[in-house]
């Protein structure tokens, strides 16, 4: 597997990194481009290997994709097989993302449960449920979740969703299955993502009507008629990667980058913990700034569903925090194994006391190269980030994981003044 390579150049980041479209809005559209027979296109794509992933899931169920990212041509192939392998979910959870366009759709679903993943359980208990309300027969059968619209595979109708946890994908599915339901659903204690609100407006684009997104109640009027229509669409940017360049901004003195692209809007809780700890955040038109003149100040952070402080910027920073003044407490709600990258930070030089769902940082004046590795995105990254301030030579292994999210690592990180290569099939 490939590595990063990571040498110490002892200065801070500077420079100006564009930031790409994100997966997390990309994927879910995808998706959503099963609930018409038209021709789709999406722009603005990254090129990301779980968009690969969501390609070749698309193609399995008999849909004509072409991907030249950042554009995305979907359209209907000559035949559909309404079903999602285990093969291919393994490689990537949101493939359930599938099933509410596929039964709402064609009346039909089999897709494999996705299982566990290196950050919790992940259960998709409140998918389920969901669709079960709007009229679905749901059955679990040798590790496949069968679904039925009503009826032998009749259309679904519109009703009351309430989840019990707020839940993105669980938003999105249940979302994608109205849009083509008889009559009116009200979904209740909603995700409040950014990339909630993106499906909304593809969704809108395509004849359904649904309003809300972004608050925690979404009304969703399905379309009367059997399918939606094409659409063309721009992904939002990514925020997770604009925060991952943010914080890596920010790790030392002196650090001074441009981050092309993306919206602070979207990006409150992280840029508000930023500056609490003493880091210039600016706009500058469509763009943000972050520039650090003095020392860090620790600051504590718990993660929550947005517009809390995301889970996907816990890892990075923590990174942070690390080279901070002082102690910090970062607690983690929403995953309860997601403290990969500590152990891998304390092999650096970190000072990080775990206990249970809380991490306990003493910030240090240095950190030292290492080989290290992990088994998620976000823990990847922030093992690169902590790599392009340590001493000496990083080298993050495994890095399988950040191709999943992030596009043209090194390139970007080169852009901004790191000494990074990449050493292909690198030992693992
Ligand atoms: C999405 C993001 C992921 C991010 C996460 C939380 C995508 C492709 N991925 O993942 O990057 O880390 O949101 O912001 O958009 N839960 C249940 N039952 C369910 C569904 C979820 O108990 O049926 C729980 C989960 O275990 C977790 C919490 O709800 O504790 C939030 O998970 P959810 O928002 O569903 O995450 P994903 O959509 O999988």
């Amino acid at each position: 597997m490939d590595a990063l390579r990571i040498r110490s150049t002892g200065k801070p980041l500077e420079g100006t990194v564009r930031i790409s479209g994100a997966k997390n809005a990309a994927l879910p559209i995808l998706c959503a481009t099963l609930l018409s027979d038209g021709a789709s296109h999406l722009r603005n794509v990254p090129r990301l290997r779980d968009i690969e992933t969501t390609a070749a899931l698309l193609r399995f169920l008999g849909r004509d994709v072409r991907v030249d990212a950042p554009e995305v041509h979907v359209a209907a192939g000559a035949e559909v097989r309404p079903e999602a392998p285990y093969e291919l979910v393994k490689q990537m959870r949101a493939s359930v993302l599938v099933l509410g366009p596929l039964v709402a759709r064609f009346g039909r679903a089999k897709v494999s449960l996705p299982g566990g993943c290196a950050i919790g359980a992940r259960p998709v208990d409140q998918h389920l449920k969901g669709l079960e309300a709007l009229g679905c027969s749901i059955r679990l059968e040798r590790g496949y979740v069968i679904a039925e619209g009503p009826n032998n595979g009749g259309r679904l109708r519109g009703a009351e969703v309430m989840f019990d946890v707020p839940t993105v994908g669980g938003t999105e599915n249940l979302m994608m299955a109205a849009a083509l339901a008889k009559g009116r659903s009200t979904l209740v204690n909603c995700a409040r993502e950014p990339e909630v609100e993106e499906l909304a407006r593809v969704l809108n684009k395509m004849g359904a009507e649904v309003s809300g997104a972004g608050t925690d109640v979404i009304h969703v009027t399905g379309a009367d008629r059997g399918e939606l229509s094409p659409f063309e669409h721009a992904i939002i940017p990514d925020r997770i990667e604009a925060g991952t360049y943010m914080v890596a901004a920010a790790m030392l003195e002196g650090g001074n980058v441009l981050v092309q692209g993306a919206k602070l809007s979207d990006l409150e809780a992280l840029v508000m913990k930023m500056r609490a700890a003493g880091i210039e955040v600016t706009s500058e038109g469509q763009d943000i700034r972050v520039r650090r003149f003095g020392e860090l100040r620790a600051v504590n952070v718990t993660t929550a569903p947005h517009p809390g402080f995301p889970t996907d910027m816990q890892a990075q920073f923590l990174s942070l925090m690390v080279m901070a003044r002082g102690e910090s407490v970062i607690s983690e709600t929403i995953f309860e194994n997601r403290f990969m990258h500590v152990p891998e930070l304390q092999r650096m030089g970190a000072s990080v006391a775990l206990r249970g769902n809380t991490a306990v940082v003493q910030g240090v004046r240095r950190l030292y190269g290492a080989s290290v590795m992990a088994t998620d995105l976000r823990a990847s990254a922030s093992l690169v980030i902590a790599g392009a301030v340590a001493d000496e030579e990083t080298e993050v292994r495994r890095i399988y994981h950040l191709d999943r999210g992030y596009e043209r690592i090194e390139q970007k990180l080169l852009g901004l003044g790191v000494n990074v290569e990449r050493v292909r099939g690198a030992e693992s």
